[in-house]
C-alpha cells in the first residue's frame, strides 16, 4: 500500500542515510561508466558489474522481444500486443461454488464476506498440484480495502461492519484450473488470412475442500525464540489469532506459503487518545490514537492500546506467517526468528550447506533490509521435527560506500544487544530498535525482494518523500520516484557480508517509452528477466508491470492496470506460461473512477481488487 496514511517517521535514531552511501556510490559510477547508452545508464549497476566479474541474471540472455505495451491510464487494463488477460477471482466472488457474490455491490454480512475472496489483492504464490501446469493451489493475500470501498461509508458504525472489515483481510486458497485447449481455424477476416492457433483455456476458481479463508480470527501459533514469551501474553487471556495487512509474500521448499504482516499498527487505535502506555521501542512501529483510521477499536476490545486487557495484541502482529496450503486444519505458524518489523516480502532461497535463507524488507522511511538464515540444513531440520524458520539468526544490512555491505546479527552475543533486551525473544519481538542501535542503514522503504538463480539478490526501494539531503547521482531528495538494488551475497546467501549496486534508478527511466517509478513487487526469473511492478503516481498512465533484461538493461512494459489501482502480486505455472498478478484498489475504490472489472466508469458497479490471468497469444514463456 502507498503510505498515505503515515504522516510520522517511526526511526529516529541517527544511522548514516543510505542516500549519503549513495552520492559516493554513484559519483564512482559516473566515472567508470562515462559515455555510456542512455539505456545502459538506467542501469548504474555498470560499474560495479565490472567489479564483481559478473553480469545478469541467468545463464541465457533473456529474451525480450514482445510489443511494448503503452499506458494511457484510464479506467480499464492495457496489454502488450503480444499478450492477452482474463480477469478472476475478483473481490466477493465466492470461494466455493454456488457461493454468495458481491456481484457488483458489497458484502452484506460477515458470514457472506468469509465465504467470499477477500479484498487488497497482493502477494501470491501458486502451488501445482501432481506438477501440473493447469491445475494448482493459489495463496493469496488480502492486504487491506479501504472502508469506503468495502462499507460504502466512511467509517464503521458498530461491531458487525468491523467484523465485515476484517473478514475481507487475511488469506484466501482457493484451487484454480484451466480449461481445455481449443484450435481456432484460420480464416479470412478484412480482407487478410489470420492463422489458426491454439486458444489456452480459460482458468477459473473451482471447488475444493482446502479452499479456505484465513482472516484476523483465525487461530494461529507461534515459534522460535519468543514463542511462550509474557510480552506475547494479554491478561485477558484470549488465544493468538489471525493475521492482517498480509503484504507480499514468499513460499518454501518443502511446499508451504509465506505471508507477510506489514502496516498492522493502524487498525489499533486508542478510546482514550494518547493516554496509551507505549515503550519506546513500542513506538518504532507507529502505533498511535487513531491508527489508519480503520476505527475498529472503538468495537474490537482487541485493537484498542488503551484496553489493559489487551495491553500485547499489538505484539502478536508484524511477523512472518507460514501455512500449508494443502492442510487447511494446521494452524498458520508465526515465526519470531525472522524478526518483528513491517515485513514487506519474503523471498526465500537455500544457501551453503542446505540452510534456508529469506531475505526481507521493512517498507517504511527509513527503515531496514534483513536476512534470515536457518540454524542447520532445511531438510535435516524437518527431518527432526523442527521448522527451518525456528532457529537461525536474523540479520540486517549496512551498505558501505565502496559497494560492500555487511550483515550484522541481532543476537545476544552482541554485548550491545545484551545490554539492551532480557533475552533473544524480546529483541527479536523490538527487532528495529535492535537494528538502530547496530547502526544499520536506513533505506528509501526497502518493499519486495527476489533472489535470481544466479543468487543476485535484487530490492525494491519504493521511494522516500522525507529524504532532505541531496545526492550526488539523483538530485532529486526527497526520493519520489524510487530504485532497485542487486546484491550478492558472499558464502552463498550464509555468509555475513556481500557486494551491492544499484540495478535501475526510476528517476533516469522518466521520458523514456518504459518509463515508471515507485518499484514494488519485484521477480527475477530463471532466464534472467526481471519482473517490476509499480505502486504509486506514475509519471504517465497508470501503475504497472514492466519487464527488465538484466543483462543489457533494456526494459519494456507488458501491462499497464486500471485508475487509482497498483499492481502488485506475482505467481506462474511451473512452466512459466501463465502468469498471475493483482490489481489492488482499482478507482481506490470509488465507482465514479472505474467500474472494473465491469467495463466503463461512472456507473454503479463497485469496483474489484482482482487477478489478471496473463498468457502469451503464441503460448509463449511470459516475458519473452
Ligand atoms: Fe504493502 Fe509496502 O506495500
Ligand atoms: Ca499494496
Ligand atoms: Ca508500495
Ligand atoms: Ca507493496
Amino acid at each position: 500500500m502507498t503510505l498515505e496514511h503515515d504522516e510520522e517517521i517511526s526511526n529516529p535514531s541517527s544511522n548514516r542515510p543510505f542516500e549519503d552511501v549513495l552520492a559516493t556510490h554513484i559519483s564512482r559510477r559516473k566515472v567508470l561508466v562515462g559515455g555510456a547508452a542512455a539505456a545502459a545508464m538506467t542501469f548504474v549497476g555498470s560499474s560495479t558489474v565490472e567489479a564483481h566479474g559478473r553480469r545478469g541474471g541467468g545463464k541465457r540472455n533473456p529474451k525480450i522481444d514482445f510489443a511494448p505495451c503503452p499506458n494511457p491510464g484510464g479506467p480499464n487494463p492495457t496489454i502488450s500486443d503480444d499478450y492477452q488477460y482474463d480477469v478472476i477471482i475478483p473481490w466477493g466472488s465466492p470461494l466455493q461454488p454456488g457461493g454468495p457474490d458481491i456481484a457488483g455491490g458489497r458484502p452484506a454480512s460477515e458470514a457472506e464476506a468469509l465465504q467470499q475472496i477477500g479484498i487488497g489483492h497482493d502477494g501470491m504464490h501458486f502451488f501445482p498440484i501432481r506438477h501440473r501446469n493447469d491445475l494448482g493451489f493459489l495463496c493469496i493475500n488480502h492486504e487491506f480495502g479501504f472502508t469506503s470501498h468495502v462499507l460504502g461509508k466512511p467509517a464503521p458504525e458498530n461491531l458487525e461492519d468491523v467484523r465485515i472489515m476484517q473478514a475481507v483481510h487475511g488469506n484466501s486458497v482457493v484451487k484454480l484450473r484451466r480449461g481445455k485447449s481449443k484450435w481456432i481455424h484460420g480464416k479470412w477476416e478484412n480482407g487478410k488470412w489470420v492463422d489458426g492457433y491454439w486458444k489456452p483455456g480459460k482458468w477459473k476458481a473451482v471447488g475444493s475442500k482446502k479452499n479456505r479463508r484465513i482472516t484476523p480470527h483465525t487461530p494461529v501459533e507461534f515459534d522460535g525464540p519468543a514463542a511462550g514469551h509474557p510480552l506475547l501474553d494479554n491478561p485477558a487471556g484470549n488465544a493468538p489469532a489471525g493475521t492482517l495487512n498480509n503484504c507480499a509474500n514468499g513460499h518454501t521448499p518443502w511446499g508451504t506459503y509465506i505471508t507477510c504482516e506489514e502496516n498492522f499498527n493502524g487498525y489499533f487505535g486508542s478510546t482514550e487518545g494518547d493516554a496509551f502506555v507505549q515503550t519506546d521501542r513500542q513506538a518504532r512501529y507507529g502505533l498511535s490514537a487513531n491508527g489508519f483510521g480503520y476505527n475498529w477499536h472503538p468495537y474490537d476490545e482487541r485493537f484498542d492500546l488503551s484496553n489493559p486487557g489487551y495491553v500485547n495484541e499489538s505484539n502478536r502482529f508484524g511477523w512472518i506467517v507460514e501455512y500449508d496450503p494443502t492442510k487447511p486444519n494446521k494452524k498458520p505458524v508465526k515465526h519470531t526468528a525472522m524478526g518483528r518489523f513491517k515485513h514487506e516480502g519474503c523471498a526465500v532461497t537455500v544457501g551453503k550447506g542446505g540452510r534456508v535463507v529469506g531475505y526481507m524488507g521493512d517498507d517504511e522511511r527509513f527503515d531496514y533490509m534483513y536476512k534470515f538464515v536457518s540454524a542447520e540444513n532445511w531438510w535435516w531440520m524437518r527431518y527432526n521435527g523442527r521448522s527451518p524458520f525456528s532457529e537461525g539468526t536474523l540479520y540486517v544490512a549496512r551498505f558501505d560506500d565502496d559497494g560492500t555491505g555487511q550483515w550484522l546479527a541481532l543476537t545476544m552475543d552482541n554485548p550491545v544487544l545484551a545490554a539492551e533486551f532480557a533475552d533473544q525473544g524480546e529483541l527479536l519481538m523490538f527487532a528495529r530498535r535492535a537494528a538502530d542501535l547496530l547502526g544499520a542503514t536506513p533505506m528509501d522503504r526497502p518493499e519486495w525482494t527476489s533472489v535470481a538463480p544466479n543468487g543476485d539478490v535484487y530490492v525494491t526501494l519504493t521511494n522516500n518523500t522525507r529524504r532532505t539531503e541531496p545526492n550526488a547521482a539523483n538530485p532529486q531528495a526527497p526520493n519520489p520516484d524510487g530504485h532497485i538494488i542487486r546484491l550478492k551475497d558472499k558464502r552463498r546467501h550464509t555468509g555475513t557480508s556481500f557486494k551491492w549496486e544499484i540495478f535501475v534508478l526510476a528517476s533516469e527511466t522518466r521520458g523514456t517509452d518504459y518509463e515508471f517509478t515507485d518499484p514494488d513487487g519485484i521477480w527475477a526469473d530463471p532466464d534472467g528477466r526481471v519482473f517490476i511492478q509499480t505502486d504509486g503516481g506514475q509519471p504517465s498512465g497508470n501503475n504497472q508491470m514492466l519487464v527488465a533484461n538484466s543483462k543489457t538493461g533494456e526494459i519494456r512494459r507488458l501491462f499497464a492496470g486500471v485508475t487509482g489501482d497498483e499492481i502488485t502480486g506475482i505467481a506462474y505455472s511451473s512452466d512459466r506460461r501463465t502468469m498471475f498478478i493483482n490489481t489492488q484498489h482499482p478507482g481506490n475504490g470509488d465507482p465514479a473512477a472505474t467500474n472494473f472489472p465491469v467495463p466503463g466508469a461512472g456507473g454503479a458497479a463497485v469496483p474489484r481488487d482482482s487477478t489478471f490471468v496473463i498468457t502469451r497469444k503464441d503460448g509463449g514463456i511470459i516475458g519473452s
